[in-house]
């Protein structure tokens, strides 16, 4: 992709860029609507990703082009507004543009900007916190500027949550800049605090993408947002994050029937993070497995962000062999299944699942079977 970007940009503004960067997307692995309540969360970058090439333009106007979204746009430097219709793909650099001097650093005034991607859009895999995050390094390299990775991370969730206007967590972004291959990230919320965790051998991802997006996904997602706050404040903690289950059965009477399932999806959750982390580090796949379909059963009944195709991919899945356990993965309401199988899980097996799942909703999901990655990076400049 290195060389074919390079020559991209050539063909595309004609010359050469200065600066390529790389972001990879991620798998949420467990810990489902965890993040923005304090939480805990395991995610693990994957060997998909976002490629920016850039190079400075003297005449202070920011053209933006990408090889697979419609819409190329040329603003000036002195323009940060919002865009809408095909160029609004632009948001997320745009919204780094917007994000660096809140905290200390400057953005570079004009330039050609080219994006590519071989990381499927809409399939939950978090391509707006790759393409975030490799905007980031590569306007940071073009200005000289090196801040700590946390810095970057939290570029690419401003970006996210200011100007995008999406009020998500840390996850993608903290997934997407501290990955690192054959390992899991873990991230505590309230730090933020990164680290990553060794995967077994022997552990293998599959990608169901369903193509299927509930119409209100955004607002279901920010429903769910304000739910959880709501809960909070009903127990009177800051973040659901800071109860126990105790605390979650002690004030039974003071919540409602829904801000309770909400409250206990994501304090359940929370506990299930840290109980697969112990799983991991003693190679225990099977355990994991179990955890991650429970938190799919979680996230169906209680938090109730799944959908039937969701739920059916999950049961196919986990009746089949060869399968630790499966779950929805990223904000839900449509969106894509991951599933933990052993190597002998294959092709045929994948190909099986998603037969099964065309003669019940009249569509083939995509089949992707990912490895894990390393995290952002520059690769010139
Ligand atoms: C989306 C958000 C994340 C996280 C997940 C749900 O992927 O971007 O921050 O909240 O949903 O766990």
């Amino acid at each position: 992709m290195r060389a074919e970007l390079f020559e991209k940009f050539h063909t595309r503004f004609g010359c050469p860029p200065e600066i390529l960067s790389r972001a990879p997307g991620r798998i949420e692995f467990i810990g489902n609507h965890t993040d923005y309540n304090g939480g805990t969360v395991l995610g693990a970058a994957i060997d998909r990703s976002v490629w920016v090439a850039l190079a400075r333009r003297g005449d202070g106007r920011r053209r933006f082009a990408s090889d697979g979204r419609d819409g190329d746009v040329t603003v000036s430097a002195d323009r940060l507004e919002k865009l809408s219709g095909p160029p609004s793909w632009a948001n997320y650099p745009l919204g780094v543009l917007a994000a660096l001097p809140e905290f200390g650093l400057r953005a570079p005034a004009g330039f050609d900007y080219l994006a590519a991607s071989d990381l499927p859009v809409g399939a939950g895999l978090s391509s707006s916190a790759a393409i975030e995050l490799a905007s980031a390094l590569a306007f940071l390299a073009v200005t000289g500027q090196q801040p700590p990775r946390d810095t970057i991370v939290q570029i690419g969730r401003r970006a996210e949550n200011d100007f995008v206007g999406v009020p998500c967590g840390i996850l993608d972004q903290g997934v997407s800049g501290f990955g690192r291959k054959d390992h899991l990230v873990f991230i505590d919320c309230r730090g933020p605090r990164f680290k990553t965790v060794p995967l077994p051998p022997g552990a293998h991802f599959w990608i169901f993408n369903t193509h299927t997006r509930h119409a209100l996904v955004d607002g279901l997602y920010a429903a769910r947002h304000r739910e959880c706050m709501a809960a909070a404040m009903a127990m009177g903690v800051e973040f659901l994050a800071e109860a126990s289950p105790a605390a979650l059965a002690a004030a039974a009477g003071r919540l409602s029937r829904l801000a309770g399932m909400r409250a206990r999806h994501v304090i359940e959750e929370i506990a299930r993070v840290g109980a697969t982390v112990g799983a991991v580090r003693q190679g225990d796949l099977a355990a994991v497995g179990r955890l991650l379909t429970t938190s799919h059963r979680s996230s169906q009944t209680l938090f109730e962000n799944s959908t039937p195709e969701l739920d059916f991919l999950v049961d196919a899945l986990v009746a089949a062999p060869n399968v630790h356990g499966a779950r929805l993965t990223g904000g839900g309401f449509g969106g894509a299944v991951m599933a933990l199988t052993s190597e002998i899980f294959g092709e045929a097996q994948a190909c099986s699942v998603a037969d099964a799942y065309l003669e019940k909703f009249g569509a083939r999901p995509d089949r992707l079977h990912v490895q894990t990655g390393d995290g952002a990076e520059l690769l010139r400049g």
